[in-house]
């Protein structure tokens, strides 16, 4: 059987180009099992995942628990927000605690870059990062290129342009890291202020023009203004940055070609994208969706495949 080079998934960057191409295949076979009128199979049902996230989230929490579920695997959900770590309790004291329940492994989203890689090293369970702050978001990545895939048969040599606030974007890293890990070509396009110090250490093409960014790529990912993040205003106001980097139909109609549109969600409809470029039919949003939980069942699937039961 494919297994993975990592014990545990806390960024693309770790990940090997084969261990992406594993993750895939394992994933088309489960997208097969969703798509049956009985969608799911008896493979975990000796194994037990702690969903736990001290940040709000809606596509991600659902779908690893849909994924988990669908594997048979036993599941409970933990929300910081109406818990005990509101009494002052650790991250640490929080997981081990949760951990003496005979939990195998943890899928943790956590305001904090470097948060899950801390929990791997604290705990002996397999942890899957569900995004740490402004670092990495490993799964999304994965289900955003397999999407890509799934459009266009391959992602090597596909462009792609990352479109919003980078700076503030784990959705943005983990992209580049696994397009480029893929063979696919990267620009970036946002407000320089949006734009983080070291993107000439990443290798990607940067526009601060919208119009130029669409022209080149065959695929435009749309990200949101992450207001949360930004402790400090970075453009005069969100009408002014909608004038300059929200896509509507009317930019698409200028385009010389079609182009694929794709958005990690949640949307700001009006903001970075219209209704109608985003409910579109050039749109892959919900696709995304779908494949997000074959993908989260797939890097499970092969993470528990590592535990000795
Ligand atoms: N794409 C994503 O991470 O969405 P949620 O924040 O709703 O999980």
């Amino acid at each position: 059987m494919n297994s993975l080079s990592v014990p545990h998934l806390i960024g693309i960057r770790d990940l090997t180009t084969s261990d992406i191409n594993t993750i895939f295949t394992t994933a088309d076979s489960f997208k097969d099992v969703i798509n049956r009128p009985i969608k799911k199979v008896p493979s975990l049902r000796d194994i037990t995942i702690a969903n736990i996230f001290f940040e709000n989230s809606t596509r991600t929490r659902i779908s690893f628990e849909l994924a988990a579920k669908r594997l048979s695997a036993d599941v409970l959900n933990f929300t910081a927000s109406s818990s005990s770590v509101k009494k002052g309790e650790t991250l640490i004291d929080t997981v081990n605690n949760i951990l003496a329940m005979k939990v195998d492994m943890v899928v943790m989203r956590h305001a904090s870059p470097g948060a899950a890689a801390f929990l791997a090293k604290n705990i002996s369970a397999r942890v899957i990062n569900a995004g740490d702050g402004t670092h990495e978001h490993p799964t999304q990545a994965l289900l955003d290129a397999y999407s890509i895939r799934e459009k266009f048969g391959d992602v090597a040599d596909k462009k792609v342009a990352i479109v919003g606030d980078i700076l503030h974007s784990r959705v943005a890293l983990s992209n580049i890291y696994c397009l480029q890990k893929l063979g696919a070509e990267v620009m970036v396009c946002a407000p320089k202020t949006l734009i983080p110090k070291n993107l000439s250490d990443l290798n990607v093409h940067y526009t601060d023009n919208l119009k130029e960014a669409l022209s080149w790529c065959d695929v435009a990912n749309m990200l949101r203004i992450q207001l949360e993040r930004q402790e400090i205003p970075y453009f005069p106001s969100l009408r002014e940055y909608t004038m300059q980097f929200g896509l509507t139909q009317a930019i698409l109609d200028e385009l010389p070609k079609q182009i694929t549109i794709m958005h990690p969600g949640p949307i700001n409809r009006g903001v970075e994208i219209s209704s109608e470029v985003a409910d579109g039919q050039n749109s892959i949003i919900l696709n995304q969706v779908e494949n997000g939980v074959a993908i989260r069942m797939a890097v499970i699937y092969l993470l528990a495949s590592q535990i000795e039961r």
